[in-house]
């Protein structure tokens, strides 16, 4: 296959501007875009001059409001190839033939910080994919940890809002360190695995194109006699995991807030094609109970050593987009664009995802037609009895509802064939409860592990930052709720950030400061002192 996006691509472009002269909307020539036109040379403009006014309306409505999380990002696109077929597993088309590529646009971003903030903050990163397969778009919307800070997305809106600045001054932007995060964070446990990720190096990739990517949630791959089986999404770069260290992420910040998405538009216009890999680990639904953890809590990984990774494919990224606004702005990732062969669970967080994005959309793209825009619609062909809305750019004839006899223009059948997305037939019952396994209170044994399995340096890493976010909380209580915290993680650990922050040390918990390292002192950290 060619790469049908791209031909796609080239059906929408706006006509040559260098073909001929200056015109309005309406195609007619301007002779003049200079001057507005003025009752007498020191006369008012003339609400007459349709060039002036059509020139000044369309500027006044320029800007779409930013996403409400992960507003900055940058995109590209490239393509997706499997390794071999993982038919045993799951009949996407897209994971069949190593000889098929599907044309992707991945785009990266931070989430906290709004669309002109620097990109070198200390923050989770997105990594979300859009697969343009022959099926339909696959959309698997990824972060940079493998962990969410949250495990059902009820909380989400309190999460995002304890997240960003402050209501009374919107202060501050950058790194999260104010009050009302780690106050959060102090009163809800389940953060704390990704806290552990966000407080490590890993929350300053030195550059988008050695940075891993994770699908977070248990998802299900379905085959073609409907066998579903657990199954969680890892990217891995080509180039190896890198990282900034404190003070060259603060340097860059100053000097090139652009400093990740140059880097990896640089990369591609010089043809050195970022590459990452596909990995799978899957779970035969037989073995779903078989974890001390469950596998609907997108706060637990399952750890490497239990379900190795499987390679599957790889993903190269070849070609920045054109524009800014019409792509990189206007891509809509969804959890529920979904393909054949491959199904959710019932994690919670996953099942509010489902239902936000396409919510959000419709608002920030301006109602239920986006999916016509061209970087969001499918190669695959769209068939739908959805008419009008705002921005509706189809050509649309004949009757729009079903079931229909009269045909002209309108699907006379729902697919019934081997393609149709067919819902997993997983067996459901129980009580309305507000309730999960017991396993979801267990918010300290993967982040003790993440801490157990850091080499000393990076554990070093991890205190200073702790040192330096919680230091700037001018609440003492939520200093000392925080260590309290950690110190059910690791005692070392909260021993170590309580000496930095000026609270008591949680009782038995004796550690050696190792801050005091020759090796690598806070200084050199670019720590500012808070410690
Ligand atoms: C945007 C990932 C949890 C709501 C995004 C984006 C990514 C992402 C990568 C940016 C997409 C882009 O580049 O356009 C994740 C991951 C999550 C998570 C990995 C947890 C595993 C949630 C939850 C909610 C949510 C729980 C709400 C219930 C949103 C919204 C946007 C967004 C509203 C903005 C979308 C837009 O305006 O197009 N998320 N997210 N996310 N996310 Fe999430």
């Amino acid at each position: 296959m060619g790469d049908r996006k791209q031909e796609q691509r080239e059906a929408f472009r706006a006509d040559d501007p260098a073909a001929g002269p200056l015109t309005t909307d309406q195609g007619v020539e301007v002779d003049h875009t200079d001057d507005s036109l003025a009752a007498g040379e020191r006369g008012p403009t003339l609400m007459e001059d349709f060039h002036f006014r059509e020139k000044l309306t369309h500027f006044d409505h320029e800007r779409i409001p930013e996403r409400v999380v992960h507003a900055r990002g940058a995109g590209a696109y490239g393509f997706f190839e499997p390794y071999e077929s993982c038919a045993e597993f799951t009949r996407a088309a897209f994971l069949q033939d190593p000889s098929v590529r599907t044309p992707v646009f991945v785009r990266f971003s931070t989430v906290q910080g709004p669309r002109g903030s620097a990109d070198t903050v200390r923050d989770v990163r997105g990594f979300a994919t859009k697969f343009y397969t022959s099926e339909g778009n696959y959309d698997l919307v990824g972060n940079n940890f493998p962990v969410f800070f949250i495990q059902d997305g009820i909380k989400f809106p309190d999460f995002v809002h304890a997240v960003k600045p402050e209501p009374h001054n919107d202060i501050p932007t950058g790194a999260s360190a104010h009050d009302t995060l780690w106050d959060f964070v102090s009163l809800q446990p389940e953060t704390l695995h990704a806290i552990m990720w966000l407080m490590s190096d890993r929350a300053i990739p030195r550059s988008y194109r050695m940075m891993q990517g994770f699908g977070v949630h248990t998802f299900r791959f379905v085959n073609a006699v409907g066998k579903g089986t657990f199954v969680k999404f890892h990217w891995r770069p080509k180039l190896g995991v890198h990282s900034l260290v404190w003070d060259e992420a603060q340097e860059c910040q100053g000097r090139d807030p652009d400093f990740n998405r140059r880097d990896l538009w640089d990369a591609i216009e010089a043809g050195e094609y970022p590459e990452w890999e596909l990995g799978v680990q899957l779970v035969a639904e037989e073995d779903e109970f078989a974890f001390d953890f469950d596998l609907l809590d997108a706060t637990k990984i399952i750890p490497e050593e239990q379900v190795p990774v499987r390679p599957v494919g790889r993903m190269v990224l070849n070609r920045n987009p054109e524009n800014f606004f019409a792509e990189t702005e206007q891509v809509a990732f969804h959890t529920a664009n979904v393909v054949p062969g491959v199904d959710f669970t019932n994690d919670p967080l996953l099942q509010a995802r489902n239902f936000s994005y396409l919510d959000t959309q419709l608002i920030r793209l301006g109602g239920p037609n986006f999916a016509q825009l061209p970087v969001n619609r499918p190669v695959a062909p769209v068939r739908t009895n959805q008419r009008d809305g705002y921005h509706q750019s189809a050509l649309h004839s004949g009757t729009n509802y079903f079931p229909n006899s009269l045909g002209g223009g309108c699907p006379a059948h729902a697919g019934a064939g081997a393609n149709a997305y067919t819902h997993y037939a997983e067996r459901v019952d129980g009580a309305k409860i507000r309730r999960r396994s017991p396993s979801f209170e267990d918010h300290y044994t993967q982040p003790a592990m993440f801490w157990n399995s850091m080499a000393d340096w990076e554990k070093r890493h991890i205190v200073a930052a702790f040192r330096f976010e919680l230091g700037k909380v001018g609440t003492m209580a939520v200093r000392a709720r925080t260590v309290e915290r950690l110190a059910k993680v690791n005692g070392d650990l909260a021993a170590q950030v309580a000496r930095g922050v000026g609270v008591p040390e949680p009782s038995g918990t004796e550690a050696a400061d190792k801050l005091s390292s020759p090796a690598l002192s806070l200084e050199s950290l670019g720590g500012d002192g808070s410690v």
